[in-house]
Formats: C-alpha cells, structure tokens, sequence
C-alpha cells in the first residue's frame, strides 16, 4: 500500500508544457511543492514572475522545431523526465461554425490540441522505456464528447483525437512500465476564463454574474453550479501522476463538475 508523502515527487522530473498561465500554472506550482523538479514551456522569451520551475524552456511546442527544442533540452539537461503533463492547448478559431474553418485553421488546431504532445512522447518516452517507467498525462476536454459548434469544432475534434491517440499509446508502452492516460476539463476558471467575463460583462452592459450565467447557460448549466478551479485540476493530474494512482491507466478522467449530461 502507498502512504501518502507531502512531498511525494521528491527528486521526480516533471515536464508540464505551458505551464506559465491557467491550469499548467498551477501544475507547476503543485508538482514543485511536492518536491518534483519541474520544467516547463511556453511561448514568452522568459518565464513569468511567480512560476514556481527550475527548468523554463522558451518555446512553440505546436511546430516541430519547438517540439525537438524541448525533447533535445530536456534530454541533454536532465536526461529526460519520469512525468509528462502535456497541457498546452486551446482553440484560436473565430465564431462562425464550419464554413470560417480554413484549412489553416484546422492546421493550427491540430498542431497545437493534438501533435505537439505526439512529437513530444515521440522524443522523450523512449527513455521512460528504456528505464520502464513514466508517466505521461494528456490534457484533452469534454469538449471531445460534447463539443460546442459556434466557434470550436476544430478543437474539439483535435481534443478528440488525442485522446483516442491517448489509449492507442497506453496499450502500446503500458506492459514497458509507462503509464498513459487522459485528463478532461470542463469550463477551468482560469485568469483568461476571468477576462471572457469582463468582457462579455462589458460588452453586453451586464455585470460579471450575469455574464458567468451566460457561459455556464452555453454549456447547458454545470450542476455544481460554477467552473473548476485551476488548483483542482492541478490536483487531479498530481493524484494521477503519483504511486497512488498506479493502477489507473488508459482512461480518461473528467473533472467538469456534472456538465456531460450523460452517464
Ligand atoms: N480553460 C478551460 O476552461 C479548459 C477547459 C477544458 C480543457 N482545457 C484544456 O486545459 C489545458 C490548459 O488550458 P488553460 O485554459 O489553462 O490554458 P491557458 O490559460 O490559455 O494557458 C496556456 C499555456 O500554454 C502556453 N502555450 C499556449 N500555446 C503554446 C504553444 N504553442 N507552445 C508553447 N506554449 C504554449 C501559454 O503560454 P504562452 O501564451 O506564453 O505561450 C500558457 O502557459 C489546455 O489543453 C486546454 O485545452 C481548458
């Protein structure tokens, strides 16, 4: 049986790519208070003020070069990782349903929702195997099976294949030791989740709460009444990324607070 230990990643290096905003944030704080290491990416030339990583890795992890950068990096500094949070993603579609969705949108969505985290396995779980064992954790979205047509079709199909990629993997590397699965958000309120409803308050001369309805109402309400916080999240993917976790592998976990409404 594993005891729970505060500092349960003691010595453990933890990737978490863009780890510098919203929900990878608080990864990043949560893995380094238990003790991990922690590296992480993101697109800013320097890490921000206030994350907590001893690693900062300036790069685009949606092109292949951005990819390679942070394989290579991390290779050659800490000959690898034993936990592998892929976190970056999100949707840059405009509103407008299917018809606005260029092929270079398409593109973009697959780039960064689905292949930065394939070339990124591609480079680092070889040496999780090779040691047999890692841990690498998927950030997908209900979005997958509940996707919202307006403005995110593209993203929520890309969400969807990585996290079908997401099992295919953990069949294929799980008898070598390396545990995979997949961690699906609801609504997070994240900093930018805060900044949407300013400015749909703004916008549409309605105060913040109301303005919260509006997105919890586009959704199809959330039955615990408000967005998961970034912190929770963070928990989660810790719990997952942990010895106490050890027998949960090729499943997707949802942390939406009851908004797919189907069992
Ligand atoms: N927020 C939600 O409600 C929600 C719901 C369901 C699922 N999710 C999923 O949860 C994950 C985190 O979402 P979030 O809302 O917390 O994100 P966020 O606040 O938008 O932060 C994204 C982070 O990734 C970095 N980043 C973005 N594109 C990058 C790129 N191409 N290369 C390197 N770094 C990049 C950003 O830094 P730079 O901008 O400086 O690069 C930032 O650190 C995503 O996979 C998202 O799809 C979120």
């Amino acid at each position: 049986m594993n005891s729970i230990s505060v500092r349960e990643f003691e010595g453990r290096r933890v990737l978490v790519t863009g780890g510098t905003k919203g929900a990878g944030a608080a990864m990043v704080h949560r893995f380094a208070l238990a003790g991990a290491r922690v590296a992480t990416t993101a697109r800013s030339a320097v890490c921000p003020d206030g994350v907590n990583c001893e690693l900062y890795i300036p790069a685009d992890v949606a092109t292949p070069e951005g990819a390679t950068n942070v394989g290579r990096t991390l290779t050659e500094q800490w000959d690898g990782v034993d936990v592998l949070i892929h976190n970056v993603g999100g949707s840059a579609t405009p509103g407008g349903g299917f018809a606005v969705i260029t092929d270079e949108l398409w593109e973009q969505e697959l780039n960064v929702n689905l292949l930065a985290a394939v070339r990124l396995d591609r480079l680092l779980l070889p040496l999780m195997i090779e040691r047999g064992n890692g841990v690498v954790i998927h950030i997908s979205s209900i979005q997958r099976r509940l996707p919202l047509p307006a403005s995110t079709t593209a993203y929520a199909a890309a969400k969807a294949a990585l996290t079908t990629y997401s099992k295919s993997l953990s069949k294929e590397v799980g008898p070598k030791g390396v545990r995979v699965l997949s961690v699906a958000p609801g609504w997070i309120y994240t900093s930018a989740a805060e900044g949407l409803v300013k400015r749909i308050a703004d916008q549409g001369g309605v105060d913040e709460d109301a303005a919260r309805q509006q997105i919890l109402d586009s959704l199809g309400g959330i039955p615990i009444g408000r967005p998961a916080m970034p912190e929770e999240v963070a928990d989660l993917v810790a719990f997952l990324a942990s010895p106490r976790a050890a027998s949960i592998h090729g499943t997707e976990l949802v942390i939406d607070g009851g908004t797919i409404p189907t069992v």
